[in-house]
């Protein structure tokens, strides 16, 4: 049951956010080892798993149960609501992007362990697509954090730095 009534984020729930956050900019960027393991395996070659490569793998499954973490504690913790003076539509919007990330950075581990042991190539697909919608959404995750802050002057890029318990 979702608990109401929450004004902020506890530490556990911060330093998961940004240990996540951390994590998944980690492996947008260092992708370079797995996806050239993954080429050379398609054009025939047996699977390697260079050390970066394992790296990626290891960071994924590490996201995907923390992200299973942060999950348990907003329905068993809660999470405060969004400020009660925001639009409609971008609480909507904000909600949504939420929801996504959420289901993005799930789906993404799971596609890549199912590409990569397997050797499914539509996960492979998939698992690129999702990147590419997850960028955006970071994107505009982080845009609308920012737009809180210096346009809505609201207090939620402070909750997410504040634990209030
Ligand atoms: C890859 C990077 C990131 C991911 C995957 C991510 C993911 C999320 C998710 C899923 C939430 C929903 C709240 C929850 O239930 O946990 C959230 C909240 C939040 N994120 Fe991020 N985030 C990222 C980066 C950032 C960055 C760079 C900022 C700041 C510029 C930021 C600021 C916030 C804030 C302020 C909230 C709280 C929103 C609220 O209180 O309603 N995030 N983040
Ligand atoms: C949330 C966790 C993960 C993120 C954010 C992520 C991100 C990425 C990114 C950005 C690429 C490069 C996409 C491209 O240029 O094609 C990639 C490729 C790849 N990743 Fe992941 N990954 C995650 C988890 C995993 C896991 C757990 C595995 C394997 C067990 C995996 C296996 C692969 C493979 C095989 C490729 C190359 C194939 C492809 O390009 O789709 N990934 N990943």
């Amino acid at each position: 049951m979702v608990k109401a009534a929450r004004t902020g984020y506890s530490a556990l729930q911060i330093g998961l956010h940004w240990t996540v956050a951390l994590l998944i900019v980690l492996q947008f960027l260092a992708h370079e080892s797995i996806v050239n393991a993954w080429d050379a395996y398609q054009d025939g070659e047996v699977l390697a798993t260079p050390p970066l490569a394992f790296l990626h793998i290891a960071l994924g499954f590490t996201i995907l149960v923390l992200a299973i973490w942060r999950l348990v504690l907003r329905f068993t913790r809660g999470v405060p609501p969004l400020p009660a003076n925001e639009p409609a539509p971008l609480k909507f919007l904000a909600h949504a992007t939420h929801f996504g990330i959420y289901a993005l950075i799930i789906g993404m581990p799971i596609s890549g362990a199912v590409a990569w042991f397997l050797g499914v190539e539509q996960a492979a697909g998939a698992h690129f697509l999702a990147f590419a919608i997850l960028f955006l959404l970071v994107v505009l995750h982080v845009a609308g954090a920012l737009f809180h802050q210096f346009v809505l002057k609201s207090s939620v890029l402070s909750r997410m730095a504040v634990a209030e318990d």
